[in-house]
């Protein structure tokens, strides 16, 4: 095992305005809607934290206001659960609490894409790796996506992207890469694309949403002009620190992943965690069934 310099903080995109979930996302942040008993964006958080993240940067925009209040202690609320001896609530409100001092919030003044919304988290990362999370994929499994990648970038450090395979004509709806040698373990990606025609595209192994990058992206970035879609895409960054040399290696996660940043996706990580529930798996399995036979 070689020496990496450590991965201490994870950077959140949560700008944008979830209009494939309006009216819903109207006023609340889309990142707030409930997977089960809590919002997607606190999956994501429990996740990073598990894998050792510190510190957390969101890159947040006008009216995702409670997004900071979601992660603040709650000591009002506490107090009162406390006093009624509601210990499980009490624990799931705390569990929700990022620790003081360790949540920083920049703000995204356009949709520019998601390359300038990591490009907005540049000061507050300062010259260290950190985690890039993208909040709408939704991942499940042990080790969890990130710990997984830590794992990985322990090992062969540089920066390394969690993929994986989707049908082919789902292709264009995602960053594509193409691996030199795709048995090894992490395998080294020799090109990347975003959101190719499906006849162009390399492969069919997408970027699914978990990354863990060097600084050198964010010089990259200010450099990086529009591209699929007009956007500043991070893809087109990461191209450009491949062409001059840099590693990326791709860690394929064993666990599921929902797109919860579609109705569909976003539904079946609903069924998907709601089944696997102590206290309502059964019932909701009792009711899925009566349904079935109907369609
Ligand atoms: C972004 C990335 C893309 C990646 C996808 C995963 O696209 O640009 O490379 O495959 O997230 O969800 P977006 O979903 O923002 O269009």
């Amino acid at each position: 095992m070689s020496e990496q310099a450590r991965v201490r903080k994870a950077v959140l995109p949560v700008a944008g305005l979830g209009t494939r979930f309006l009216p819903a996302s109207k006023a609340v942040a889309k990142e707030l809607l409930p997977v089960l008993d809590r919002p997607v964006l606190q999956w994501v958080v429990e996740e990073a934290l598990q894998a050792g993240i510190e510190e957390f940067v969101f890159v947040t925009s006008r009216g995702k206001e409670a997004i900071a209040d979601h992660f603040d202690a709650h000591p009002l609320l506490e107090k009162t659960l406390e006093r009624k001896g509601k210990q499980a609530l009490l624990q799931a409100v705390r569990a929700a609490t990022i620790e003081a001092g360790r949540a920083i919030f920049v703000r995204q003044d356009a949709p520019r894409g998601l390359g300038h919304a990591v490009l907005c988290a540049r000061a507050a990362v300062g010259d260290e790796p950190f985690a890039l999370l993208l909040p709408d994929m939704l991942m499940r499994g042990q080790p969890n996506c990130l710990a997984g990648m830590m794992q990985a970038y322990a090992a062969v450090g540089g920066n390394i992207i969690a993929v994986e395979e989707v049908p082919r004509e789902e292709v264009n709806k995602y960053g594509v890469v193409a691996l030199e040698d795709a048995d090894a373990e992490t395998p080294r990606i020799t090109a990347m694309v975003e959101k190719p025609a499906v006849a162009d595209a390399p492969s069919n192994l997408i970027i699914s949403g978990r990354y863990i990058l060097q600084p050198r992206i964010f010089t990259l970035l200010e450099r990086t002009m529009p591209g699929a879609g007009g956007e500043i895409q991070l893809t087109d960054a990461m191209l450009a620190a491949l062409d001059e040399g840099a590693p990326f290696h791709a860690y394929r996660f064993g666990g599921e992943t929902f797109d919860c940043g579609s109705k569909l996706g976003f539904l079946q990580a609903n069924v998907a965690f709601g089944l696997d529930d102590a206290d309502v798996g059964t019932a909701l399995a009792t009711f899925i069934r009566q349904r079935l036979p109907q369609r």
